[in-house]
């Protein structure tokens, strides 16, 4: 029989080493994490670093990007600007060919081409004044020197330079017209110009109106409505006109935008003027 002591030995032994394999095993696995910690970490600090730079491309696209803006701005408002002395010019070069055409046949010596309508001599310069009056009116100073201050119209009125105008909604004869006006500080209106003139034709949109041109007092003896004087003003009748075809003291502006004398007791839309004002 073995002694006792020696079989304790042997057992000790056995769980020596299988403890040491344990350990050994152990060690394995601890450094087979630290690995892979040492590794997500090496690609958690390349990622960070490629993010970092990123961030920083986009600083830099974004401050391109503003200026960019900034200079876009600026080209726009310079173009603006550009577009409005140019629709200026346009504007002020019709309203010459329009005075020139005026004049001429006031002179007779324009004549219209064989089998050409009433008015066709307009619509050489019609289509432009279209154009360029679908820019907004610039604002206008109203103020009598302490300026600027806007010049302002009532609701319902457009603005036109330093007036107001009214265009009417229903039909009245010449007198009901002016008194209409009258009772609005106002007074049917009174062209004084090519520019005025394009203004009132373009905002009629093809419907005949009364306008603030009468001889009511003696005939052929033609009067404005607020004085202005007939002889010196421009006048834009279509040719053959005036007629007094049925005696005709009133005027009204055809849908050509030429003048044309007209029956008073007839009903017709009429269109208003009197000053702006200096509202704040
Ligand atoms: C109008 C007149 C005009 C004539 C021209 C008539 O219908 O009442 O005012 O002069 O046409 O042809
Ligand atoms: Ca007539």
């Amino acid at each position: 029989m073995a002694p006792k002591g020696s079989q304790l030995q042997r057992d000790m032994k056995i769980s020596d080493a299988f403890f040491e394999m344990e350990i050994s095993k152990l060690n394995i696995n601890v450094s087979q994490m630290f690995n892979k910690i040492n590794m997500s970490l090496a690609d958690f600090t390349l990622e960070l670093s490629q993010l970092k730079t990123n961030v920083s491309q986009l600083s830099i696209k974004v401050a391109m990007l503003e200026k960019q803006d900034v200079e876009l701005k600026k080209e726009l408002a310079d173009l603006r600007n550009k577009f409005l002395v140019t629709n200026r010019e346009i504007r002020s070069i019709l309203a010459d060919l329009m005075t020139e055409i005026s004049k001429l046949k006031k002179g007779g010596n324009y004549t219209e081409p064989p089998g050409a309508a009433p008015g066709q001599e307009w619509d050489h310069v019609a289509p432009y004044d279209i154009q360029i009056l679908q820019v907004p009116e610039e604002d206008e100073d109203c103020s009598s020197g302490h300026g600027p201050i806007k010049c302002q119209c009532p609701a319902q009125w457009k603005r036109f330079r330093q007036s107001c105008y009214y265009f009417s909604s229903v039909r009245k004869s010449g007198a009901e017209a002016g008194r209409s006006c009258a009772t609005n500080d106002a007074y049917l209106v009174v062209i004084n110009g090519a520019e005025e003139q394009m203004f009132i034709r373009i905002s009629a949109q093809n419907t005949r109106y009364w306008i603030g041109l009468n001889d009511t007092t003696s005939e052929g003896d033609w009067c404005w409505a607020d004085g202005t004087d007939y002889s010196s003003n421009l006048k834009f009748w279509r040719t053959g006109e005036p007629n007094n075809q049925n005696d005709e003291d009133c005027v009204v502006m055809e849908d050509t935008g030429e003048w044309n004398d007209e029956p008073c007791h007839t009903q017709q839309y009429w269109i208003c003027e009197k000053s702006a004002q200096p509202l704040p």
